[in-house]
């Protein structure tokens, strides 16, 4: 009876020690990817302050996301918050902008790499990388045209959420981008190459950066809209009803948060991109 209790105390003392040894693995393995630095590279973009061109960079940042994730003033706070996993917060970014050139802004959201080297975790910079000079630069100025406030600083405290990271589950946005600037501004003249650029703009952070749909399976690939007829296709980026009219989740959260704002020639455009790449 001793002699089993004895083992029992070695067998549970080893486990312990093997679980602290997993965790401070998992931790050391979890710094080094969030510490990992980057070669600071960026390029300036021109940011004019036109009204014209910053109301057009308040329409970009509500489609791009911007405002959903810091907030309608840009005032930043908590992004995400759970027991297990940890805290992200986005920062205020009419403070960031305080206290960044332009140029290190590009660096931050076409490249995912911020001013001391680490990577951007959260950030979908993957999809912005694809944004034009024209467009980032009427964002910037947007940005640039609020009062700066005195809202939150970026904070990642990562608790589990680390195993994923370790595992791959969840990458640094630098180690997802694939693609560079786009190399001219689109427009009403070639109707196919506006919607291409939309849909890597717009809908590349959930439905993959080919829009053939997350990995994980929670986003479908994008030929799923080929059989919707334009006025459907209007309906589901304007209210968030899909064709069939069943009940969507995060899809109709941003369709009337941020879709809302494309303008009517917009939506004509990506429709007919997602009908040409499906082969519809
Ligand atoms: C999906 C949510 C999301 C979207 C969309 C988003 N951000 Fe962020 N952003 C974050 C989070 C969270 C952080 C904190 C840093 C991180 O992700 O690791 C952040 C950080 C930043 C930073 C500061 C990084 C630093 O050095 O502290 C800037 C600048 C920024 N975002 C600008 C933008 C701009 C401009 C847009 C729109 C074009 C945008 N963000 C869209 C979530 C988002
Ligand atoms: C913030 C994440 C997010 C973004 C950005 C996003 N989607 Fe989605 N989308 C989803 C999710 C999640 C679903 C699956 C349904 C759900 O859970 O709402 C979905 C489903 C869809 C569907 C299927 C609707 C049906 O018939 O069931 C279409 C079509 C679609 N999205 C089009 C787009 C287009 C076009 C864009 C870019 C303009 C876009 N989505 C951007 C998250 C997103």
């Amino acid at each position: 009876m001793g002699r089993s209790l004895g083992v029992l105390r070695i067998g549970l003392l080893g486990l312990t020690g093997l679980l602290v040894f997993a965790a401070l693995a998992f931790y050391i393995q979890s710094e080094r990817i969030l510490n990992r630095q980057y070669e600071v590279a960026a390029a300036s973009v021109a940011v004019s302050s036109t009204p014209e061109d910053i109301a057009e960079g308040e329409r970009l940042a509500a489609i791009a996301g911007c405002s959903g994730c810091h907030g309608d003033q840009l005032e930043g706070g908590t992004f995400f918050e759970g027991p297990w996993l940890g805290t992200i917060v986005s920062p205020d970014l009419t403070r960031v902008a305080a206290n960044h050139t332009d140029a290190e802004l590009e660096g931050i959201i076409r490249r995912g790499i911020r001013k001391d080297g680490t990577s951007v975790l959260v950030m979908p910079s993957e999809m912005f990388a694809h944004m034009t000079d024209s467009d980032l630069g009427k964002i910037l100025a947007f940005i640039r045209s609020r009062p700066v406030g005195d809202g939150p600083e970026t904070r990642l405290s990562l608790r589990l959420a680390r195993v994923f990271l370790v595992l791959g589950e969840f990458q640094m946005a630098t180690e997802r981008i694939d693609a560079g600037p786009w190399p001219h501004q689109p427009g009403p003249s070639d109707p196919e190459d506006w919607g291409r650029y939309l849909a890597m703009t717009a809908c590349t952070e959930c439905h993959g950066t080919d829009l053939a749909g997350a990995d994980d399976g929670t986003t479908p690939d994008l030929a799923i809209a080929a059989p919707y007829s334009l006025e459907e296709f209007q309906t589901l980026m304007r209210t968030g009803v899909p064709k069939g009219g069943h009940e969507l989740d995060l899809m109709a959260e941003v369709a009337r948060g941020r879709f809302v704002h494309f303008t009517n020639e917009e939506v004509t455009a990506l429709h007919g991109y997602l009908r040409a790449r499906a082969g519809a």
